[in-house]
């Protein structure tokens, strides 16, 4: 049997198969059958001992050629499969940047915020500074030291949360808490001038209007001579600055024990101009804000004598004002982060 002249067939068979071969499953049985240590080409080598022995050489080198041609188209086979499959894998996984982008909603200033900055700066271009104040405060501090003694009926208006435990710790029910730390750490005693703007806590219902956490804005001048007219004239200022120039202010006589005398302030109504409106319930003012002239005994008990030292405070609500300049509903809006509700306030 002429074994060159079939190693010659074998190698072309090979060859032809391999042809047809399109992936990795067919390419492993390829190598199996011809190329493995137990394929067909590999076993020629076992008909060595038939071989004449002048034929032997000849016969090696024929097989190790076939073998040779054969496995280059192998090594070639593969390499383009598995350039194939790199190019499928990449198509799979194209990313088409003509899709349009999503559009992520970009947050915006809370109106709540907008009040507080705005509210704030007024004073500041005014000289004041401003005082941090602490939401978690003493007994002390809320009422004592502001002339609400504990059995004092005014505690009924602002009732309170106190920390469990602890009848003497409590969540200021006021910004004006900051007041008697300013008093207090104010040495040597001298002329005060700060707006404190925080949150305060009031055990209420939560319903449209009231909310058990809102936002104040406390205002305190302690110096020689003010008077009732600084007071005045401050917030009227303020009123103008904050809701426009034709704005007036009137005083109306209240009752608060750390002032004396206390008054609310009502600002003409910025909706109708003071003609009545649904706003300002047809009587042409809104309440904005109270205020008074700091209590002699509060001035006595933060060491300020009452002879030499007087003083004016008042305290704005800041989420009152808020709804009223924006045309708010509903005071829980301004805690519920709402991208909706949030959205309209864009750039005002
Ligand atoms: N603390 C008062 C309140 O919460 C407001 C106020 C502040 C009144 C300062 C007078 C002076 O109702």
């Amino acid at each position: 049997m002429d074994y060159i002249a079939e190693c010659e067939t074998l190698k072309n068979k090979a060859l032809e198969q391999l042809e047809t071969v399109a992936d990795d499953i067919t390419l492993a049985a390829f190598f199996a059958e011809f190329l493995a240590k137990k394929g067909s080409i590999s076993s020629l080598m076992n008909h060595m001992r038939e071989i004449a022995p002048t034929d032997k050489a000849a016969f090696g080198a024929a097989v190790n050629g076939a073998r040779k041609i054969v496995d280059e188209a192998y090594q070639e086979k593969k390499a383009a499969i598995e350039a194939k499959k790199l190019d499928q894998k990449l198509a799979a996984e194209a990313i088409d940047i003509t899709l349009p982008g999503r559009k992520e909603p970009i947050g915006k200033k809370n109106p709540y915020y907008e009040v507080i900055d705005e509210v704030t700066s007024i004073f500041l271009t005014m000289g004041y500074e401003v005082a941090e104040g602490r939401d978690v405060e003493t007994d002390l501090f809320n009422f004592e030291l502001l002339n609400v003694p504990k059995d004092h009926p005014s505690r009924d208006m602002q009732d309170t949360f106190y920390i469990e435990g602890d009848d003497d710790l409590l969540l200021r029910t006021q910004t004006s808490a900051a007041q008697a730390h300013a008093m207090l750490e104010k040495n040597p005693k001298g002329p005060i001038k700060l707006i404190c703007p925080g949150k305060a806590y009031r055990r209420d219902d939560d319903d449209m209007t009231h909310s058990h956490q809102f936002a104040q804005i406390e205002g305190l001048v302690i110096d020689k001579n003010i008077s009732m007219a600084h007071l005045k004239a401050t917030l009227e200022l303020f009123a103008k600055k904050m809701f426009g120039e034709k704005r007036e202010i009137r005083l109306r006589s209240s009752y608060f024990p750390f002032t004396e005398p206390s008054v609310e302030v009502d600002v003409s109504c910025f909706n109708c101009g003071g003609k009545g409106c649904a706003m300002c319930k047809g009587t042409g003012w809104i309440e904005i804000l109270g205020a008074g002239m700091v209590n002699p005994k509060v001035l006595k008990a933060c060491g300020y004598d009452p002879d030499e030292w007087t003083g004016f405070a008042f305290g704005v609500g800041v989420e009152r004002v808020a709804m009223l300049r924006y045309g708010i509903d509903d005071i829980r809006r301004f805690y519920a982060n709402d991208i909706r509700f949030l959205e309209p306030f864009a750039g005002k």
